[in-house]
C-alpha cells in the first residue's frame, strides 16, 4: 500500500518555529518530526510515500530526498498555492496508483496498527475509512460521530462546544479506495474535512470510523510541540529518540535528552523532562524544568526556564526567567535579568 502525507500547511499556530522550518522538519529529540511517522509506516509494510508539499517545499525535498536513507520510496507533488487537504490529495492521485491508499496528516504522530485499520476497512466494504482517537477538547479537531457498527454518522470540523456529543475525533489518517478521487475537484481549493467527508455522508455513502488505540498527538501548537518532547522523554510513546540523542537521568529523577556536543556547566539543575538539541550550552546554575532548547541555543548562568521552548541559536541572558508557554524564536536574544 502507498501513502500520501499532507505536509503543505504553513503551521501558523506553531510560529515562530515554523517561520524557519516547515512543521514536519521541526526537530524532535534530534530527528525531523516526520521521520517518527515514517517508522510507523515501514513497520506496517508501507514502503512508498507521496509527500504533498507547498509551504517551504524545497526544504522538505532536501531533507527527505528520494527516501532511500529512510528505507522508503519518497516522491513529491507540489502545489504552488496551497489547495487545502482535498486539493493536495487530488494532486497525488496519479502517483498513488490503483490500490487502497493511506492518507495522513503530516503533523500527527500516531503509533497505530495500519494493518488492523486496513482489515477494518475491508470488512466494512467502504470507500473511505477514518481513523479516530479520543481527546479532551474535540473543538480543536474534526468531531466524528459513529454508530454501533463503526459507520460514520456525522463529521463536523472544529465543532463548537454545544455541538460536541462525543470525544472521538478524526486522527488525521484515512484509507481511500481509488473511486474516492472522482469526488474531489481537480486544481481547486477543497477540504476533505469540510467538503468531501460531509458531502459523501449527505450523498448516502458509507464511511468507516475506526478507533485507533495507541499514542496520538498533533504537534500543531507550541504547547503540543513541547508535549511531544515530554512524552518521548518520559516514555509515554513507543518511539526512541533520534541518532545521537542520549537519554540521561539525574539524581533528582529528572530525565534529560541531550543531542551531540551539548555542554552543561556545573550546578545547572534539571527537573521533569528536558530536551537539549545539538550543541546547546547551559550556563552555571541555570534551572530548567519541562522545556525544550533547540540546536545551538545558549542559556546564561543562573537563568530559569519552565515549560517553554527556546529556538535554535537563541541566546538567553544570565539570570533571565522564561515562564510557561514562552516560545522564543530562532536566533533571538533575551537580555540578562529579563523576565518573559
Ligand atoms: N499540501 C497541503 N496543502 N497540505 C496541507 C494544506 C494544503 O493546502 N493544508 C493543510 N495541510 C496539511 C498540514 O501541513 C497538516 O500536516 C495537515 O494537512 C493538517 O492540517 P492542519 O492545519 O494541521 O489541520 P488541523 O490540525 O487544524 O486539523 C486537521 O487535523 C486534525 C487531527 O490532527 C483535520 O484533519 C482535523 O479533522 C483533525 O482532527
Ligand atoms: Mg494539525
Amino acid at each position: 500500500m502507498k501513502a500520501a502525507i499532507l505536509i503543505g500547511g504553513q503551521g501558523t499556530r506553531l510560529r515562530p518555529f515554523t517561520l524557519e522550518s516547515p512543521k514536519p522538519l521541526l526537530p524532535v529529540l534530534n530527528r525531523p518530526f516526520l521521520e517518527y511517522q515514517f517508522r510507523v509506516l515501514k513497520a506496517h509494510g508501507v514502503r512508498e510515500a507521496v509527500l504533498c508539499v507547498s509551504y517551504r517545499a524545497e526544504d522538505c525535498k532536501r531533507a527527505f530526498g528520494d527516501g532511500r536513507r529512510l528505507g522508503l520510496k519518497v516522491s513529491y507533488v507540489r502545489e504552488s498555492l496551497p489547495l487545502g487537504t482535498g486539493g493536495a490529495v487530488k494532486n497525488a492521485e496519479r502517483l498513488l496508483g490503483r490500490g487502497t491508499a493511506l492518507i495522513l496528516n503530516g503533523d500527527v504522530l500516531n503509533a497505530f496498527d495500519i494493518r488492523a485499520f486496513l482489515r477494518f476497512h475491508r470488512a466494512k466494504r467502504v470507500e473511505i475509512s477514518i481513523a479516530l482517537t479520543r481527546v479532551k477538547d474535540p473543538t480543536l479537531y474534526g468531531l466524528v460521530l459513529t454508530d454501533m457498527e463503526g459507520y460514520v454518522r456525522r463529521f463536523l470540523e472544529k465543532p463548537s462546544w454545544d455541538e460536541v456529543e462525543s470525544n472521538t475525533i478524526n486522527a488525521g489518517a484515512y484509507l481511500f479506495e481509488p473511486s474516492v478521487f472522482s469526488h474531489i475537484p481537480a486544481g481547486k481549493t477543497y477540504s476533505l474535512e469540510r467538503g468531501l467527508f460531509p458531502e459523501r455522508l449527505a450523498a448516502g455513502a458509507k464511511l468507516g470510523g475506526w478507533v485507533a488505540p495507541g499514542y496520538w498527538i498533533d504537534i500543531g501548537t507550541v504547547e503540543k510541540y513541547l508535549q511531544v518532547h515530554l512524552d518521548l522523554i518520559e516514555g509515554r510513546t513507543p518511539f526512541a529518540p533520534g541518532p545521537g540523542a542520549k537519554l540521561l537521568r539525574n539524581a533528582e529523577g529528572a530525565k534529560v535528552s541531550a543531542g551531540p556536543g551539548v555542554k552543561v556547566a556545573p550546578f545547572a539543575r534539571f527537573s521533569g523532562a528536558v530536551s537539549l538539541g545539538r550543541g546547546v550550552r547551559i550556563g552555571k546554575g541555570a534551572q530548567l524544568s519541562d522545556c525544550v532548547v533547540l540546536d545551538g541555543a545558549e542559556i546564561g548562568d543562573g537563568a530559569r526556564l519552565e515549560r517553554c521552548i527556546v529556538g535554535a541559536r537563541a541566546r538567553v541572558g544570565t539570570h533571565a526567567t522564561l515562564g510557561p508557554g514562552t516560545a522564543l524564536a530562532g536566533g533571538s536574544r533575551v537580555g540578562d535579568y529579563s523576565q518573559l
